[in-house]
């Protein structure tokens, strides 16, 4: 497709998302709602399509061409995420469902195990209820106790009463980078250098940052981040859990099946621990 000098940036960029060729109520569409979802690109409904036509086969369960070639595409997707959010490792990336799917995940296989009565969770009151209500379950469950930031007069994150509820009883920190509803940019590097002195876990929920701003977890320093593919033009469905390799390796399963054929015992003691 060519580009005629008239056309602006805006115009260009609609031509690569077909969804956005069509009227509502007699009036050519716009959406706003990106931070919800986003709308799919050609290229990317182009490479959907080009899977389902050429390879589409089961990853890391098949011996088969296919299988080989969707393996080594899925393999390649994460080798360009740790790229993109700076990880140390490829084995730092886990493809879950959604954003919500990883804070569960965090949640089910860390929080269930690792917190007791008393032990401190601090949220702020700007968390998307993703972020919230895995960790209610926890707490029901552990007896550990939520805790919120509250804003600033000016709508932002009040970095001093965050420091007032830190303290020995706090074991994780979970914050929004970019917030859905205020749009504000918590400085998260700082909550992870504070969060640690006290020994504590920092999970990010960058799910508005990843799509909009460059995103380095080893610059954070946080524990864990999650994102979400389908509010940066990816299909619905996936999402990324990063994790600290040490952290990641002592995690339970969260759930099995899938690749874990190898995990198969006729022995049922096995996993009486997990
Ligand atoms: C800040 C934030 N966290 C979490 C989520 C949940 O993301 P997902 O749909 O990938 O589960 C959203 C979605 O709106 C969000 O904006």
């Amino acid at each position: 497709m060519t580009f005629t000098q008239e056309r602006t940036i805006a115009d260009q960029v609609r031509l690569d998302f077909p969804i956005l060729h069509q009227e509502v109520n007699g009036k050519p569409l716009v959406y706003f709602d990106n931070a919800a979802t986003s709308q799919k690109p050609l290229f990317v409904l182009d490479t959907l399509r080009d899977y389902y036509e050429q390879y589409n086969a089961n990853v890391h369960r098949g011996v088969h061409t296919l299988s080989a070639k969707a393996t080594e595409a899925y393999e390649a997707a994460r080798d360009k995420v740790t790229a993109f959010v700076n990880a140390a490792s490829r084995q730092e990336i886990v493809f879950t469902r959604n954003a919500t799917e990883a804070i569960n995940l965090v949640a089910y296989s860390w929080g269930m195990n690792n917190l007791q009565p008393g032990d401190e969770i601090i949220l702020s009151v700007m968390e998307h209820h993703s972020n919230i209500v895995p960790w209610q379950f926890v707490t029901a469950k552990t007896g550990a106790v939520l805790k919120f930031v509250e804003l600033t007069p000016e709508e932002t994150l009040d970095l001093e009463h965050f420091q007032k509820l830190l303290s020995d009883k706090t074991k994780l920190v979970s914050v929004v980078h970019v917030s859905n509803t205020l749009g504000c940019i918590n400085p998260v590097a700082e909550i992870c250098t504070l969060a640690h002195k006290y020994g504590a876990k920092v999970l990010i929920d960058a799910c508005q940052s990843v799509p909009h701003m460059p995103v380095d977890v080893q610059q954070i320093g946080c524990d864990w981040l999650v994102a979400s593919g389908h509010k940066m033009c990816a299909p619905t469905g996936i999402g990324i859990l990063y994790g600290k390799l040490e952290l990641l390796q002592a995690m339970p399963p969260f759930l099995g099946g899938g690749e874990m054929i190898a995990e198969v015992f006729l022995d049922h003691s096995t996993y009486a621990d997990l």
